[in-house]
């Protein structure tokens, strides 16, 4: 099962970045976190992170077939960019939105996600945690799609 991670602007900073609101913990300490954890879960992570909108839309674009599933924390981009949107609707690849923060306990801008939609679902809050977490989702929603409980696909 290969998982995606794909990183948004100014997440290369953490660690430095506002520690008191993102914590200590750096990019790369989440990615070692991630992958320690997507080891015993069977999954393979490729890891991607930009601050420029169009290098990820690529990121996004080549996703078509490529992966199972994606974790997408696309930082500030997550409230502003239709260009992301736009590119996660035409891969089709079902993925978690991940946030360090809880971004519905901030400024106003950043209660819309122009991803959440799009989403199997949202986790936020948690700080590093928020990626195992959305990785274990993920997984979770993968392996039930593969095998789905008898009657699941009746209408
Ligand atoms: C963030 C929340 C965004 O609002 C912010 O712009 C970020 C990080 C988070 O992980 O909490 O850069 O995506």
């Amino acid at each position: 099962m290969h998982i995606a991670v794909i990183n948004g602007p100014n997440l290369n900073l953490l660690g430095v970045r506002e520690p008191e609101r993102y914590g200590t913990a750096t990019l790369a300490e989440i990615e070692a976190r991630v992958r320690e954890r997507a080891a015993p879960l069977g999954a393979e992570i490729a890891w991607f992170q930009s601050n420029h909108e169009g290098a990820l839309v690529e990121a996004i674009q080549a996703l078509r077939g490529a992966t199972d599933g994606a974790l997408i924390n696309a930082a500030a981009f997550t409230h502003t960019s239709v260009a992301l949107r736009d590119a996660v609707l035409a891969v089709d690849v079902p993925f978690v939105e991940v946030h360090l923060s809880n971004i519905w306990a901030r400024e106003e801008e950043r209660h819309k996600s122009l991803l959440a939609d799009l989403a199997i679902g949202v986790v936020a809050g948690f700080g590093p945690d928020s990626y195992v977490l959305g990785l274990e989702a993920m997984v979770g929603w993968l392996r039930r799609a593969e095998r789905p409980e008898p009657g699941a696909l009746e209408v």
